[in-house]
């Protein structure tokens, strides 16, 4: 009788615990300076020569863009005018991520094979995974896996819900989906830390509380309506 009602009061402590007293979510805890990533070990992965390829991608966007600005406008993109346009504000570039980020995103995502024609291939995703993650690092791939699952149906969801087939594609031709993808599957992978590659300490532990709570999916601001339009 006693032990039960021991078990009975420890385990709603512990519940308790784990669902540490509601946050306020405009009040992020302060953990002083702290690396979040460090909380969640990243898996070591061979990139191959995707971040070479990809650098040299970006530096020649930066030239075009450049040139771009230089000729006061004259060549610029079909794409380039509508984001400009009067009519359309809430496309103001300030809601959006720079265009390098974008666009590196896109690139590693098609040269690593787990982007095609636009598109996430799952099986391809996990191929590479399989592939190129480290022998000891192995056990991170499946709940990479499911992140990627979670994101896409996640962030598809959003899209269906307004109506929107494609992303709209910045004036230097990538689309915001990838480093979109690739924020949530991070942060998503975060929540879902395998116990081995997790740091179980004080700081990392309210951090993900916090972000279960606040931030759930898709864990990115998502771009408003009219930027999404195709
Ligand atoms: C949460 O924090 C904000 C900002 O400090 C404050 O304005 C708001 O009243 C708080 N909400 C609750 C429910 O305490
Ligand atoms: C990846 O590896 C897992 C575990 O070995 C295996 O079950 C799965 O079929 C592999 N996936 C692909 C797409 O090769």
């Amino acid at each position: 009788m006693e032990f039960t009602y021991t078990l009975v009061v420890l385990s709603a402590c512990l519940l308790s615990y784990a669902h540490a007293a509601a946050f306020n979510c405009s009040e992020p805890p302060n953990l002083g300076a702290f690396d979040i990533h460090s909380c969640c070990r990243m898996p070591e992965i061979n990139l191959g020569d995707a971040p070479a390829k990809c650098s040299a991608y970006i530096k020649e966007l930066t030239t075009q863009m450049a040139n771009m600005n230089g000729v006061g406008g004259s060549k610029q993109t079909e794409n380039n005018k509508n984001m400009n346009n009067q009519n359309n504000p809430d496309a103001a570039a300030v809601e959006y991520p720079a265009y390098a980020h974008v666009c590196y995103a896109e690139c590693m995502y098609r040269e690593t094979g787990s982007m095609v024609e636009n598109e996430f291939n799952m099986d391809n995703v996990e191929k590479f995974l399989n592939k190129s993650v480290s022998k000891g690092d192995k056990d991170i791939v499946p709940q990479i896996v499911r992140s990627f699952e979670a994101c896409l149906n996640n962030i598809k969801g959003h899209l269906e819900a307004v109506g929107i087939k494609t992303h709209a594609k910045l004036p230097m031709g990538c689309s915001p989906f990838a480093s979109l993808m690739f924020s949530c599957v991070n942060a998503e992978t975060f929540l879902n830390c395998p116990a081995k590659m997790w740091k179980n300490d004080h700081n990392c532990n309210v951090a993900k509380s916090f972000a279960a709570q606040c931030n759930p999916l898709p864990h990115v601001p998502l771009p408003t309506a009219n930027w999404l339009k195709p």
